[in-house]
C-alpha cells in the first residue's frame, strides 16, 4: 500500500504532500490540480514499466507499432512547475500488505527543453531508512550514473541517465548470485535488501487508471480476457471470464439489481460473431437488452464492479470523477462497492469528484482521507488540505455533513485559518 506522495515542482505544485488511505478522495476546483496528482501516479506507474523518461512523458509504441503508453499530459517540460527545469517525486510505501516496514523511494528528474531530453538528475530508494539504491551523476553534464546497490561492491555498471534507475537496479538485483561467484557479498543482507526492489517494481507497475468511456464498455470483444483496459476494453471478455463462478455471477446480480429501477433477471455475455463476445441483460419475463442497448450508467458501474473484482491485493486504482453517469441516488452504491472492495480485497482506490452527494456517503475513516485541492491565494500554487484537519472539521461535518461543505465553499474558505501541516517539509 502506498502511504504517502511527495511533490516538489510537479506541475501547479511547488511543495505539497498527501498522505493515502485505503480510499482516498480529492475534491477541489476545476484547475486545482487533481488530475495532475494523477499524472504524478502515472510518471511513477511508467517507472515500473520500465520505461525510458521519453517514453513516459512522449508515450510508448508496442512491438506491432501500436500505442501501449499515452505520455503525460504537457510532456516532459509541462511536468515541471512553471519557470522550474525539473521536478522530485517522493513516494512511501509498506514493503508488503500487513507488514510495517516502509520503503522511501525518491526520484528528481531535470526537464531541459527541446532539443535535450529529459534526464535523471537522481534516484534513491531505502527500506527502513537503510540504502538500497542510489543513483546518482557525478555531474550535470555526466551521462552515466554511478549506481551503488546494496551489498555490492560499486561496480561501473552501464547505465544511464535517459532511464529511472530503478529497473535496472531490479535486474541487477536478479543474478546478484551470478555476478559474485566468489561469495563476497553477504547474500543475506543484501537479499534482504534486494527484496524490496521488486516490492517497489510491482507496486508502481500495478497502478491502475480507469477512466471509463461507455462506447469502450459495450464494445464486442474477445471472449476469455482477465484485465479490463483503461478506458473499459475488453469488459465483455472480463465478464465472461468472471460469470464462470456462480458466486461472481450472485454479486454482480445483486449490484446491477440495485442500482436499476427494475429488476433484472441476469447478467450473460453472449457471442454477437465468431470472434466476439457482448454484454447482455436479461429482465424479467424474457425480454434481453443488448449490449448495444444497455445503458451508459449501467456500463460504467459494472466498469468499475468488474475492475475492483479482478484487481488483485495491494494494487492501486486511481478512478477520476468516479460519479459521471451515475444517478445521486445511486452514488451510495458506489461508494459501497469501492469501500468493500477496498476493505476486503485489499485494494488501495484514490478517486476525484465533483459531487457533494457522494461525499456524504463515505464512511468515518474514508472521511479521514479526503483533501482537498487548491490554490494557494499568494503564489497560485497547488496546495493540498486534509479536510479532517481544518479548524473544527470534526463537529462542523457531524452537524453538516461534507457535502454541503464541499458545496458551500466552506473547505476552500477554512483554509485560511489552518495552520500548516507539521509534517510538511
Ligand atoms: N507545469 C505547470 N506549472 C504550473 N501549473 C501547471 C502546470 N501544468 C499544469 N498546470 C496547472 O494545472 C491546471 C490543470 O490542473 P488539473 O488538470 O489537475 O485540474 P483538475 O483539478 O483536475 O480540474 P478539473 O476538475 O477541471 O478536472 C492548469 O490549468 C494549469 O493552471
Ligand atoms: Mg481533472
Amino acid at each position: 500500500m502506498i502511504t504517502s506522495l511527495h511533490l516538489k515542482d510537479f506541475k501547479n505544485f511547488q511543495n505539497a504532500k498527501i498522505k493515502l488511505g485505503p480510499v482516498t478522495t480529492l475534491v477541489g476546483a476545476n484547475g486545482s490540480g487533481k488530475s495532475n496528482l494523477c499524472d504524478a501516479f502515472r510518471f511513477l506507474h511508467g517507472i515500473g514499466r520500465g520505461y525510458t523518461l521519453a517514453q513516459i512523458f512522449g508515450g510508448a509504441l508496442g512491438v506491432g507499432g501500436e500505442k501501449v503508453w499515452e505520455g503525460i499530459r504537457g510532456g516532459a517540460v509541462g511536468c515541471a512547475r512553471h519557470g522550474q527545469e525539473g521536478f522530485a517525486i517522493k513516494l512511501e510505501t509498506l514493503h508488503e500488505s500487513g507488514s510495517d516496514e516502509t520503503l522511501v523511494y525518491e526520484i528528481n528528474v531535470l526537464t531541459p527543453k527541446a532539443p535535450h531530453e529529459p534526464t535523471v538528475r537522481q534516484e534513491q530508494l531505502l527500506m527502513e531508512e537503510e540504502e538500497v539504491y542510489a543513483a546518482k551523476k557525478e555531474s550535470l553534464q555526466d551521462v552515466q550514473f554511478s549506481l551503488s546497490l546494496a551489498g555490492l561492491p560499486d561496480g561501473n555498471w552501464d547505465i544511464d541517465d535517459k532511464s529511472p534507475a530503478l529497473y535496472d537496479a531490479w535486474k541487477l538485483s536478479q543474478n546478484v548470485e551470478e555476478e559474485d561467484p566468489s561469495g563476497v557479498i553477504d547474500l543475506n543482507e543484501a537479499g534482504y535488501l534486494l527484496g524490496s526492489l521488486e516490492s517497489l517494481k510491482s507496486c508502481l507497475g500495478e497502478i491502475r487508471f480507469l477512466d471509463l468511456v461507455p462506447d469502450q464498455l459495450r464494445k464486442p470483444c474477445a471472449p476469455g480476457q482477465s484485465v479490463l483496459g483503461a478506458r473499459g476494453e475488453n469488459l465483455s471478455g472480463v465478464l465472461q471470464s468472471l460469470l464462470k463462478e456462480e458466486k461472481n455471477s450472485q454479486v454482480l446480480l445483486s449490484w446491477i439489481d440495485s442500482l436499476l429501477p427494475h429488476e433484472i433477471a441476469g447478467i450473460e455475455v453472449v457471442p454477437v460473431s465468431p470472434s466476439t463476445v457482448q454484454i447482455a441483460l436479461h429482465e424479467p419475463g424474457g425480454n434481453m437488452v443488448d449490449g448495444d442497448r444497455v445503458s451508459d450508467g449501467t456500463l460504467r458501474f459494472l466498469g468499475f464492479l468488474v475492475a475492483l473484482m479482478t484487481a488483485d491485493p495491494g494494487e492501486l486504482l486511481f478512478l477520476e470523477e468516479v460519479e459521471n453517469g451515475i444517478h445521486p441516488s445511486r452514488l451510495h452504491l458506489l461508494i459501497e462497492l469501492i469501500e468493500s472492495q477496498a476493505q476486503h480485497r485489499g485494494i488501495q482506490v484514490i478517486l476525484t469528484t465533483h459531487s457533494s452527494t457522494l461525499l456524504d456517503f463515505l464512511n468515518k475513516q474514508s472521511r479521514e482521507h479526503v483533501y482537498l485541492i487548491y490554490r494557494d491565494r499568494e503564489n497560485s500554487s497547488g496546495m493540498v488540505q486534509q479536510v479532517m484537519a481544518l479548524p473544527e472539521a470534526g463537529n462542523i461535518i457531524e452537524k453538516q455533513g461534507l457535502g454541503k461543505l464541499h458545496a458551500s465553499h466552506w473547505m476552500e474558505d477554512s483554509t485560511l485559518f489552518s495552520l500548516p501541516d507539521p509534517e510538511g517539509e
